[in-house]
């Protein structure tokens, strides 16, 4: 191919091509030409207006006449059943359970423990001694979970103080699930059972910064949220210049 364009044909056969060589090359031009009209032709709305029910539109197909279906009776919509008070609240009648509601196998105790690591630990910390991190940069500090009144708090209590804070505390309803809940009790509880828990370790030691006055929440102060922290940090702030 590349050869045909470098040698130039002599002058005397300059001139216009032969008709036979062009011929072709118009036919290709009118197909090409032809088909896309064939295919513009062919673009219609069909798949634009679907033939689709609009929101309490009529409908012959069903007996009843509406193009809306009920669901099959008994269906419970997704992530709605709490009918189970005591796995969703905690309590039963209104007070804490004394029980799990489901049982707990090692596995949910491994999740439970890896649960506690990520969402209690800041500030309880890993022993639960509550010296976690934030607690360190001046966060009300939580009751360790080894004093005797926590020892004996019934899990649904617990269950309770996760799901809508106590105090200082967040609530963590939003962020964990009901299930894994309940597995950070059963690993809080098993802290509590643990030879030489609440023993001080290395955090325990450290001294806990102190915001201005009046910044820390009274003990059990209703649902309050981490106003503690705030007002601390901003005091430390101010002290040091800015
Ligand atoms: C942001 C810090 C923070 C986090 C995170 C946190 N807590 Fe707390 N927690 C506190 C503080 C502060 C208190 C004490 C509240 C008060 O007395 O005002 C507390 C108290 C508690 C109590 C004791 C309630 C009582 O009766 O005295 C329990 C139990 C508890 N937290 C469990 C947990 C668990 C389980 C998690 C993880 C899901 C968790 N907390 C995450 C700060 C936190």
């Amino acid at each position: 191919m590349k050869s045909n364009r470098r040698r130039l044909r002599p002058e005397s056969e300059w001139g216009p091509t032969s008709p036979d060589k062009c011929r072709p090359k118009r036919l290709k031009h009118l197909v090409v030409i032809l088909c896309a009209l064939a295919f513009v032709a062919g673009c219609r709305q069909d798949m634009h207006n679907q033939p689709k029910y609009e929101p309490l539109e009529p409908s012959q197909l069903f007996a009843d006449g509406s193009s809306a279906r009920h669901p099959v009776e008994g269906t419970v919509p997704r992530g709605l059943v709490n009918a189970d008070e005591a796995l969703f609240t905690g309590k039963a009648g209104g007070t804490a359970v004394k029980e799990m509601p489901f049982a707990i196998t090692a596995a949910d105790l491994d999740r439970g423990q890896q649960r506690f690591n990520i969402y209690c630990t800041p500030c309880h910390d890993q022993s639960g001694n509550g010296n976690g991190m934030v607690v360190q940069r001046g966060y009300r500090k939580p009751p360790s979970f080894h004093i005797d009144r926590l020892k004996q708090a019934d899990p649904g209590y617990m269950f309770d103080v996760i799901s809508n804070g106590f105090g200082a505390m967040p609530d963590y309803k939003a962020q964990i699930d009901v299930r894994d809940r309940w597995r950070i009790v059963a690993y809080v509880k098993a802290l509590q059972m643990a030879p030489g828990a609440g023993a001080p370790d290395a955090t325990d030691s450290l001294p806990t910064p102190v915001g201005p006055p009046g910044a820390q929440p009274q003990p059990g102060a209703g649902s309050a949220k981490p106003a503690g922290a705030q007002p601390a940090g901003r005091g430390r702030g101010a002290g040091s210049g800015g």
